[in-house]
């Protein structure tokens, strides 16, 4: 098994690390375009081996794809982060281009290989990465949102629980922004419906901060996020990898599912090594499917946008 993070940012590190510490593949490949930037945290990060007892080699590369060749999956974080008083959706004319290229350099040498888009913003930037693999297979370009926007919902609710955050399981759909939309009647804690356990007025505090999840940390730090991002994309690698067919909330490619076709969305899905195995259509109730639609709506507006750039 072979993984490549593109990026050696604070995500694309967290992510490469994860994957290397889990021993996810015999070879974890990290690139960036910063001359020296992948070479060395991967350095460092081998340095840990004898100390973390793992075996993965990590090796890196300034910008260097044949490095890359034969990847299982890889992983792409590059581009811009947020800054203050920034929406992720403001970082689509910089972050198309990079994502276009990175990906197009990632298929030459792995044309095989699963993707996993964690550049924002995500959903349009999956679309992105689509495009530019010449759209030959949706369940093999996926993006990272769902598992890190449950995770913050999930941390919420165990400390308003006072409980582990191990036992309580959640659906969120939707774009990766503040429309994205968690799911309380599919929120559980050990089985037991959170609704039961929590007042509606502090499960609703607890959505709002959900949805503002990743701005809430952008105006702590003044950049984005990186531990929760870069695990969460571990994971995805983890279910692939081992072919898990384990259920998460990711960005698929629907083609009629909730009645909705050619956009990138948050879904429940099944990975396994194919990648999306199976997308699952919940009964959502009318004002729940009303919430997915303004979500997609939103994400049209900004598929507009990456049209209007002229890149394919
Ligand atoms: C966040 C970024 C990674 O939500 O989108 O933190």
């Amino acid at each position: 098994m072979k993984i490549t993070v593109v990026g050696a940012g604070n995500v694309g590190a967290t992510c490469a690390d994860a994957c290397a510490r889990q021993e996810l593949a015999n070879e974890v490949v990290l690139v960036d375009i910063k001359e020296g930037l992948a070479e060395g945290k991967s350095l460092d990060m081998w340095e840990t081996s004898p100390i973390s007892l793992y075996d993965t080699r990590i090796t890196g590369s300034t910008n260097d794809y044949s490095k890359t060749a034969g990847s299982d999956v890889v992983v792409i974080t590059s581009g811009l982060p947020r800054k203050p008083g920034m929406s992720r959706d403001d970082l689509i004319s910089t972050n198309a281009k990079i994502v276009k290229s990175v990906t197009e350099n990632v298929i030459q040498h792995s044309p095989e290989a699963i993707v996993i888009v964690v550049s924002n913003p995500l959903d349009v930037m999956c679309y992105t990465a689509y495009l530019a693999t010449g759209k030959k297979n949706k369940n093999k370009v996926i993006g990272m949102a769902g598992i890190l926007d449950t995770a913050r919902y999930r941390s919420f609710l165990a400390l308003e629980l006072n409980c582990s955050p191990k036992d309580i399981q959640a659906v969120l759909m939707g774009g990766h922004g503040d429309t994205m939309v968690p799911l309380p009647r599919y929120t559980t804690v050990s089985g037991i419906p959170v609704t039961e356990l929590v007042a509606a007025d502090k499960l609703d505090a607890i959505i709002e901060r959900t949805k503002k999840g990743g701005g809430e940390l952008v105006n702590l730090m003044g950049t984005s996020a990186w531990y929760a991002p870069g695990t969460a994309a571990a994971q995805m690698v983890e279910a692939i990898v081992r072919d898990q067919k384990r259920i998460f909330p990711c960005c698929a490619w629907l083609e009629g599912e909730y009645g909705l076709n050619d956009i990138y969305l948050g879904v429940p899905v099944k990975l396994g090594k194919e990648g999306i195995e199976e997308i699952i259509e919940l009964d959502l109730t009318d004002d729940e499917k009303a919430l997915v639609n303004d979500s997609a709506e939103h994400v049209r507006e900004v598929m507009k946008v990456l049209d209007g750039m002229d890149l394919f």
